[in-house]
């Protein structure tokens, strides 16, 4: 077993920046106002009862707040968590070191879990229905099965693709919830909490502009307020100004509706060497260079959710919206 799949689980030194600004109650959760407040009741009534909280399924496209939300719900019901993520667990031996881990109600957060081989999501099923850990130990030939009781816990799933999981995993999970992209409203007050944590000063319009300009979504906000800051660092006094903030998202390339350059690339190809579609994901990425995955998962939601594309059963088009806004006649 790989000892660094649980050790990673504890510590991830790229994501400290997250963590530092991470909220870590409800109170202090922005937005997803439907999704905390059911949370906040399953949470309050399975203290109530002394009992696991049921397993939690958190959908929706990368950056919203998933992960965030696993370690409040944790917070919450007062036990540990511990982390992983589908693609480190290869190997049904890794998936049982992370399970002996746990203590009694601890909440163990598996980031996107549909990338979890298929025959080790069978495994989970016994585990998160019964708190049994079936496990076939020895080599083959002299090989037997054995049965581990796990205490009770709560498994906290994310994935950008709730379609992708087999039916009877989904069917596990007692509370499911979608996670939606932000207002610039909500946003504005994520920077303006962000920047009170790092001890920034930004003005509140400068906030507002990185709002609209954060592909509606919590991470894109705080990675953009911490580039902004090092340019008003560096070329400003230090304050976050709504100049600053404006030539900073500009030499980051990043425009008025948050559109990003892979995005102008993505909507661009589709135009000048697909005619506008429709045209298959799979000519599209072999055309600008990237993932499908990455396509279907991170790219293309913004931009179906803004209206730039739409999705047909003979594949993406682009919209009239599209052509206005590059500037292109149809
Ligand atoms: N940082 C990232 N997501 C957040 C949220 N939803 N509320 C507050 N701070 C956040």
């Amino acid at each position: 077993m790989d000892d660094n799949i649980v050790k990673n689980a504890e510590y991830n030194e790229g994501d400290s920046f997250e963590k530092t600004i991470r909220p870590g109650s409800f109170d202090e959760y922005i937005g997803q106002k439907d999704v905390k407040e059911n949370i906040k009741v399953f949470v309050s009534a399975a203290k109530m009862r002394n009992v696991s909280l049921d397993h939690v399924l958190l959908y929706g496209p990368p950056g919203l707040g998933k992960t965030t939300l696993s370690h409040i719900i944790a917070n919450e019901l007062d036990v540990g968590i511990k982390t992983a993520s589908g693609p480190t667990i290869e190997k049904s031996g890794d998936l049982a070191a992370i399970l002996s881990t746990l203590e009694p109600y601890d909440v163990l957060f598996i980031d996107e879990i549909h990338r979890i081989p298929k025959y080790i999501e069978e495994i989970l099923y016994s585990a998160m229905e019964d708190f049994k850990l079936d496990l076939v130990i020895g080599s083959e030939g002299q090989s037997r099965s054995i049965q581990i009781d796990l205490p009770p816990f709560t498994l906290v799933g994310a994935t950008t693709r709730a379609g992708d999981l087999s039916s009877p995993l989904r069917d596990r999970f007692g509370i499911t919830c979608k996670l939606n992209y932000y207002t610039t409203e909500e946003l504005t007050t994520i920077i303006k909490r962000s920047a009170r944590v790092l001890d920034l000063s930004i003005e509140d319009e400068a906030a507002t502009i990185i709002a609209r300009r954060s592909r509606k979504t919590p991470r894109i906000a705080n990675r953009l307020l911490k580039r902004v800051s090092d340019f008003a660092l560096v070329n400003g006094n230090g304050i976050i100004d709504e100049d600053i903030t404006n030539s900073s998202l500009n030499r980051l390339h990043v425009d008025e509706y948050g559109l990003d350059s892979t995005d102008i690339e993505y909507l661009s190809s589709l135009i000048n060497k697909f005619n506008g579609g429709p045209v298959g994901i799979e000519s599209i990425a072999a055309s600008i260079g990237e993932e499908q995955t990455t396509i279907e998962d991170v790219i293309e939601p913004f931009l179906l959710q803004e209206g730039f594309i739409k999705r047909t059963t003979r594949g993406r088009q682009v919209t009239d919206k599209t052509y206005e806004y590059l500037g292109i006649e149809k």
